[in-house]
């Protein structure tokens, strides 16, 4: 295990400093000061440098940050998972019985294109951050490509989603002691975690992915069609340009949560309940991971006389 560790260590040491040894910081006098105020047009290399408030920063983050803070959030990610899944290892509920009906296929349909979505849209987002290493060309083009689809599918899955589960999503008290024992998953015994229908955790996923998701969309549409006049920038002082790089940071920062979240997900549901994936797919819960994992959903099903 402390191999393993050291050689993830070794080889984001390794990358971290190919990328900051090779690139210049970009500094102030690299900017010529020519006019013109359309993006795309012949004076475009001048008017893109030309305009310099966020410039500076976006050029500064792109060059020396983002890829390295992608390569680490994610490496990050997987090795804590990995410990996860080796020390504690994933927890064990009996499938006996019919179970509890939880997801509706109206339900499972809306997520499945969700998921479908962020499948396209995830990794094609990392072969755009790490195209130089890709080589660039047709595959990275595709990839741009692909990423808009996987974007429209996400908008036409988003509204259903967000009415659908807004309100088991709101949070309550259960969330902060759910939060201060992890929701049970740093040990291996089964333990009564305080949560209704969804945990502290489910809800984070889900409101990073649908406010999240709202700014990614935007912020997304911008980079894509860049050249566009919004009247109200001037007002703001703001030129085109530099919308364009805000997009462009907001983008990428937010980008690292939602993608280490997405990866959370994939390990939550997939590596660290046994069985989970079942409900997913016709639609019904162990009542034994109920009892324990979902245990005020579970009181209240009771008391209902639901189960
Ligand atoms: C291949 C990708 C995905 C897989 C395998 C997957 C799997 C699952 C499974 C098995 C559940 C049920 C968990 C349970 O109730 O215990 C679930 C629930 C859920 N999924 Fe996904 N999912 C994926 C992608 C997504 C995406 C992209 C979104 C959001 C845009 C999303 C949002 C949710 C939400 C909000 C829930 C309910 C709360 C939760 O369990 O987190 N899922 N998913």
């Amino acid at each position: 295990m402390k191999k393993i560790l050291m050689l993830c260590l070794g080889f984001f040491g390794l990358y971290a400093r190919e990328i900051a040894g090779k690139v210049p910081l970009v500094s102030k006098d690299m900017a010529p000061h020519s006019g013109g105020d359309l993006l795309v047009s012949s004076q475009m290399i001048d008017n893109i440098l030309h305009y310099q408030t966020w410039g500076e920063l976006f050029v500064y983050l792109q060059v020396h940050w983002f890829r390295l803070l992608f390569f680490g959030i994610t490496v990050g990610v997987l090795v804590v998972f990995l410990l996860h899944y080796l020390i504690i290892g994933p927890k064990k509920f009996a499938h006996s019985g019919k179970g509890i009906f939880v997801y509706s296929i109206f339900k499972r349909v809306v997520h499945w294109a969700a998921a479908l979505a962020f499948v396209l849209v995830i990794p094609t987002g990392f072969m755009m951050i790490f195209g130089k290493e890709l080589g660039g060309g047709d595959l990275v083009l595709t990839a741009r490509y692909v990423h808009s689809i996987g974007t429209v599918l996400f908008i036409v899955s988003f509204i259903p989603m967000f009415l659908m589960w807004l309100i088991p999503m709101l949070p309550s008290f259960d969330d902060i002691k759910w939060f201060l024992m992890l929701g049970g998953y740093l040990t291996k015994k089964k333990v009564v975690v305080p949560a209704g229908q969804f945990n502290a955790g489910q809800k984070m996923w889900f409101w990073v992915a649908m406010l999240g998701g709202i700014v990614m969309i935007g912020s997304g549409a911008m980079m894509y069609f860049q050249d566009f006049h919004l009247s109200i920038l001037d007002r703001f002082g703001l030129d085109q340009i530099d919308l364009i790089r805000v997009a462009a940071i907001t983008h990428n920062f937010l980008g690292m949560a939602v993608a280490a979240l997405f990866i959370t997900h994939l390990y939550m549901s997939l590596f660290a309940i046994k069985g989970s994936l079942d409900s997913m797919i016709d639609g019904y819960k162990s009542e034994d991971e109920v009892r324990y994992m979902h245990s005020s959903f579970y009181k209240k099903l009771k008391k209902e006389d639901k189960i």
